[in-house]
């Protein structure tokens, strides 16, 4: 099969590109503006550094989407942090919005079937529901002044888009709500300068920082909001599973997560710093800080207090099941960052 990965130097897309490798019989055709994640050749991986904002790159990746012709495209274009929402709210909506727009409306006109990323965050601030379903939740967001929804109302508007498409142009698309995946490169380190963004990463990444430098881990106010984390491994089969039962899962929207690995943020503070003594001899031995969300992000932010996903859709439609719990992802993943720095 020949796969485009839009966005295949991402968190999301360059684990799906390494996987998707694995089998010879697949070509896999890598666009991404950056080579973060770029480790190695792989022979039948082919990479096209473009910045599709651009438009020489835009005309590029047209010439070569023609010459490929890619059976199955995954569309993982997008910023995913809450901090670059607030610092920088119009490229937020240009990228998250416009670009994914041009991009949809291109692969509209080639009829290629396409898995587009939209987020847990469009079900927004309040959970009332015990899990969030993927057709009956309604979507909840703060008032307009909060910054933090652009993200999360260019997904929605974008997802409604995709859907009236699929009516009026029978195309065929499946539309994906991820639940907060997390790996050991889902985000830069600041510490180590790996890049000079000057917002946040997720808080995988705060937190391992803060444990790098032996600094308090600082938990954003009130520190009892939840959130179910998702080994990226697992992440990766379920994606996965979903282009493989295409007839299945094409024209829906389903939510990808682990509902069994809920925790508080302070829960996850705690179990990483655990974790991390276990495996280093650089003993932490700070602890946290409880900080206004005002102060670390600004006055346009505000927060999701849960959010749990129903996976029962996309268990019905292709078998996945997420396998990795909480504590088996946290020291896995804290493992390879240390690894991964040691090798640096
Ligand atoms: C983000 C994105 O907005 C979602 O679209 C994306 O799908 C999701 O991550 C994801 O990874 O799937 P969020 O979970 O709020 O959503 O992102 P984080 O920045 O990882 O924050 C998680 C929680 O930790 C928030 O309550 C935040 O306030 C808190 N936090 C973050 C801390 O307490 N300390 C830190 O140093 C950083």
């Amino acid at each position: 099969m020949k796969i485009l990965i839009l966005g295949g130097d991402g968190f999301i897309g360059s684990h799906l590109r390494d996987e998707l490798s694995k089998d010879e019989c697949n070509e896999i055709i890598v666009v991404d503006k950056n080579t973060l994640r770029y480790k190695e050749p792989i022979e039948n991986c082919y990479t096209y550094l473009l910045d599709l904002m651009e438009e020489t790159d835009w005309y590029n990746f047209k010439e070569i989407f023609d010459y490929y012709q890619p059976d199955f495209v995954f569309n993982c274009i997008a910023v995913a942090n809450p901090d670059f929402y607030i610092k920088e709210p119009v490229l937020t909506f240009e990228i998250d919005f416009s670009l994914n727009k041009k991009i949809i409306d291109f692969l509209v006109t080639r009829s290629t079937p396409f898995l587009h990323f939209s987020t847990s965050e469009v079900y927004g601030k309040i959970q009332t529901t015990e899990k969030y379903h993927e057709k009956t939740s309604n979507l909840i967001l703060g008032p307009s002044h909060k910054l933090r929804w652009i993200y999360a109302t260019s997904k929605i508007l974008l997802e409604q888009l995709i859907l009236s498409y699929i009516i009026k142009y029978n195309i065929e698309a499946c539309i994906v709500r991820p639940f907060n995946f997390i790996g050991y490169d889902i985000d830069w380190i600041p510490s180590l300068d790996m890049c000079e963004n000057e917002w946040k990463p997720r808080v995988y990444s705060c937190f391992m920082d803060n444990l790098l430098k032996n600094e308090y881990l600082q938990i954003v106010n009130p520190g009892t909001q939840q959130r179910c984390y998702c080994d990226i491994d697992d992440a990766i089969k379920g994606l996965i599973a979903i282009m493989n039962n295409w007839d299945k899962c094409k024209n829906r929207i389903i939510n990808i997560g682990n509902p069994n690995n809920e925790t508080t943020i302070i829960d996850l503070a705690k179990l990483m710093i655990k974790k991390y003594n276990e495996l280093t001899i650089n003993e932490f031995n700070k602890g946290m800080i409880l900080v206004n969300s005002e102060l670390f992000y600004g006055s346009e932010y505000e927060d999701s207090e849960r959010r749990m996903p129903s996976i029962n859709l996309i268990k019905r439609l292709t078998g996945w099941e997420p396998k990795i719990d909480l504590e088996n992802m946290i020291e896995k993943s804290i493992k390879k960052t240390l690894e991964w720095i040691k090798n640096w």
